[in-house]
């Protein structure tokens, strides 16, 4: 049979698919008792796409760690919504995690803390594979031999107890667990700051390579700005419960346009070992129980104007979210 014409077939325009993760104007909060209430993540917005890191870097304190465990369900919002692959998630405590979650894993900085002690590091990684199968995700005959020679250890490691291991190989390890349960989304909250030099780019590279070979997303949190500009694809900087830059790590290396964006990038560590932290800024990080009005980072700008401490920049298209580029 000839097949019909097609040229009377307007075309449907494909839609662009959702992203893999989707926070939309998510806000945190801790309550202590007696004290304000502290807004650690104060409206935050960020997608990740399916095989893109994505760089979370701001300094410390300014909230980078809790909007990880909300994006894991492990912290409650108090307003706004996180998707996972258009579906909205919510935290239902560790205990009662939902199934689902496990799509999304968690790699943390603590290489001692993050393993148990007592069992084999085979059957952790078991474990793994065994929250895939439970979420019905179809098997990919992984062992966690293969597992752990994919993060450069060997099949025989997996009789082995976390105690046996280095901190860069109980990194790898944790990497190996997260991956077992076939996750769609990795976060890495300062995964490789425990580690020696030598392994953080290693471990940071060997992360990019498995979630990007997988088609998973990676959102990679680390004060070491070298290394996720080696690994990322786009960059979300962070200050005091806001994102205020994100965009492709290149443009935004090649042009930083937030002056905190400026100040952190002018600080990365130098050949001779000086510099971490924005030496240029004044003060630390303000208390975000009680956030400075205006724009956030208005008292430490070194470019603040006439309204930067009544006006509250939001986020805009372009990427930045500072009067300075107001339209
Ligand atoms: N469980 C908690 N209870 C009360 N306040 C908290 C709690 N956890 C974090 N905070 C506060 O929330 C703010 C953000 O903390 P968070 O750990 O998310 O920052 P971070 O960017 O991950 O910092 P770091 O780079 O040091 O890991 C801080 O002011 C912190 O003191
Ligand atoms: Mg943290």
């Amino acid at each position: 049979m000839t097949p019909l014409p097609t040229s009377h077939l307007t075309p449907v325009p494909t839609p662009a698919p959702a992203p893999l993760l989707s926070v939309d104007d998510l806000v945190v909060q801790y309550r202590r008792p007696g004290a304000e209430p502290t807004r650690a993540v104060a409206g935050v917005s960020l997608e990740v796409r399916a095989g893109e890191v994505v760089g979370l870097v701001g300094e410390s304190g300014c909230g980078k760690s809790t909007l990880a465990r909300a994006v894991c369900g492990l912290t409650a919002p108090k307003e706004g919504t996180i998707a996972f692959e258009g579906a909205p998630v919510g935290p239902l405590g560790v205990r009662r995690r939902d199934p689902g979650l496990t799509r999304v894993q968690m790699v943390f900085q603590d290489p001692y803390g993050s393993l148990n002690p007592r069992r084999r590091i085979g059957a952790q990684i078991a474990d793994g594979i065994r929250a895939a199968a439970a979420r019905g995700d179809a098997a990919d005959g992984a062992t966690p031999g293969d597992l752990l020679t994919r993060v450069g250890l060997s099949a025989d490691d997996a009789a082995r107890y976390p105690q046996e291991f280095s901190g860069g190989q109980r990194q790898r390890i944790a990497i190996a667990r997260a991956l077992a349960a076939r996750p769609r989304l990795l976060v890495g909250d300062e995964p490789i700051s425990a580690l020696d030099a030598s392994a953080q780019s290693q471990v940071a590279t060997l992360m990019r390579l498995l979630a990007v070979e997988s088609g998973a997303g990676l959102l990679f949190i680390s004060h070491d700005l070298s290394v996720v500009r080696l690994i990322a694809d786009r960059i979300a900087v962070m200050y005091l419960g806001r994102i205020v830059e994100t965009g492709p790590t290149a443009e935004v290396w090649a042009n930083p346009r937030h002056p905190y964006t400026r100040a952190l990038l002018a600080a990365i560590p130098q050949p001779d070992g000086a510099g971490l932290l924005p030496a240029e800024l004044p003060g630390d990080v303000p208390d975000p129980a009680a956030p400075p009005s205006g724009c956030r980072f208005h008292p430490r700008c070194p470019v603040a104007f006439d309204g930067c401490d009544r006006e509250d920049p939001q986020l805009v298209a372009g990427g930045v979210a500072c009067r300075l580029y107001a339209a």
